[in-house]
């Protein structure tokens, strides 16, 4: 059954909302309701907006609620907007002016159409800032909900002496990127952990502080973002050491993680690197490869910004080539891997998937 909740940000009263309302249905149910509220039907917005709430399948009480921007002090101004917006819309000539021009019948009906012709456009955007309130003060209530919101608060305030470059891109990564919540769902609660190209060592961090029997290595090349990543763990089983990933000699391990790496790795030394990482891990051992699938929607997308990371700098790599999905999971079948590959896109990255690789247990060693 779901229950309406009020949501609240410092004592006001942002909206109603379902507990089972997802911020996006937030969103557009209060576009509906203002659409609805600029509309000069009163005394039917109601009526209007449950029939609304039931045509799309929205929740009620937001879509009456976003409607009352039309309340008495602001609908003398809403009215105005919506009838210079709707006039110039239709392409209708309503000039306040020279009223006393006009018959008296065909000024109203001219007020009438041009306020009917602005309220969707006047009333949807007024609805739609409204939602993007109440739509991301349901989203923060539910991340701080979350588990995972106490181990990346940690992790943001273990960078809270870093830069404040670092500190905005740790927290919009954290925020933004889905591939900490696969990792930490993914990876097993104990064993030894190689995250290799391990950058600022956001995986390697979360995966230590979610569990203290996780013992975690990860390897980088640039100094810069390891001595964050080093500077970071202070009290924690999780150590950064400074090497190439092509070269590294990597530890017998239980998972190793590949989190957006492969792609700024020669390709030709990939297959090599592959086959490395399986003799490591013990037999049942994991890897997880985090990349870009360029056979999914939005791959050029996500391409662009990953050679943009590189150009500029913030990435240390090989010019970045992507490859497919499937090929991955041929080249690791062919290594005794029993792959599976799950969506992992973030609204700034699709097209992201994650290979989850596991070693044949009776794979020769
Ligand atoms: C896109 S970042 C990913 C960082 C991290 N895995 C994450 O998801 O936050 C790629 C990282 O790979 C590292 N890298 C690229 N080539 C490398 C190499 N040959 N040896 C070690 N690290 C490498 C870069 O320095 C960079 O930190």
């Amino acid at each position: 059954m779901s229950t309406t909740v009020i949501l609240r940000f410092r004592g006001w009263v942002l909206g109603l909302a379902s507990e089972h309302t997802t911020p996006g249905r937030l969103l557009l149910a209060c576009t509906v309701g203002g659409m609805i509220g600029a509309t000069p039907f009163f005394g039917f917005h109601l009526p209007l907006t449950l029939l609304a709430a039931r045509l799309f399948g929205l929740n009620r009480a937001v879509v009456y609620g976003a409607s009352n921007l039309s309340i008495p002090p602001v609908a003398p101004f809403l009215a105005t907007a919506c009838v210079v917006v709707g006039a110039r819309l239709a392409g209708m000539d309503v000039r306040f002016d020279s009223a006393t021009a006009h018959a008296p019948w065909s000024l109203g009906r001219d007020l009438f159409l041009s306020w009917l012709a602005g309220a969707p456009v006047v009333g949807g955007a007024l609805g739609f800032l409204l939602g993007l309130v109440v739509g991301g003060g349901a989203w923060i209530r539910r991340r701080r909900q979350d588990p995972q919101w106490a181990l990346e608060q940690e992790v943001m305030r273990r960078f809270s002496g870093e830069r404040r470059s670092i500190r905005t891109y740790v927290r919009c990564k954290l925020l933004l990127d889905p591939v900490y919540r696969g990792l930490i769902d993914t990876v097993p609660k104990r064993g030894n952990v190689v995250d290799l190209g391990t950058g600022l060592g956001l995986a390697a961090l979360l995966l230590g502080l979610d569990s203290i029997e996780r013992v975690v290595l990860g390897i980088d090349h640039d100094k810069d973002k390891l001595d964050v990543a080093v500077r970071g763990s202070t009290g924690l089983r999780v150590t950064f050491v400074l090497g190439d990933v092509a070269t590294y000699e990597i530890p017998p391990c239980d998972v190793v993680l590949l989190i957006d790496v492969l792609h700024v790795l020669p390709p030709e030394g990939r297959g090599v690197l592959l086959g490395r990482i399986r003799d490591a891990l013990a037999p049942g051992g994991v890897l997880v490869v985090r990349d870009m699938d360029t056979r999914r929607r939005g791959a050029s997308w996500t391409g662009a910004i990953e050679r943009l990371a590189v150009g500029v700098g913030w990435n240390r790599g090989h010019a970045p080539e992507f490859f497919a999905a499937d090929d991955m999971v041929a080249s690791l079948a062919s290594l005794d891997f029993d792959t599976r590959v799950v969506a992992n896109a973030g609204p700034l990255h699709p097209g992201n998937v994650l290979v989850i690789a596991r070693r044949r247990e009776g794979a020769p060693q």
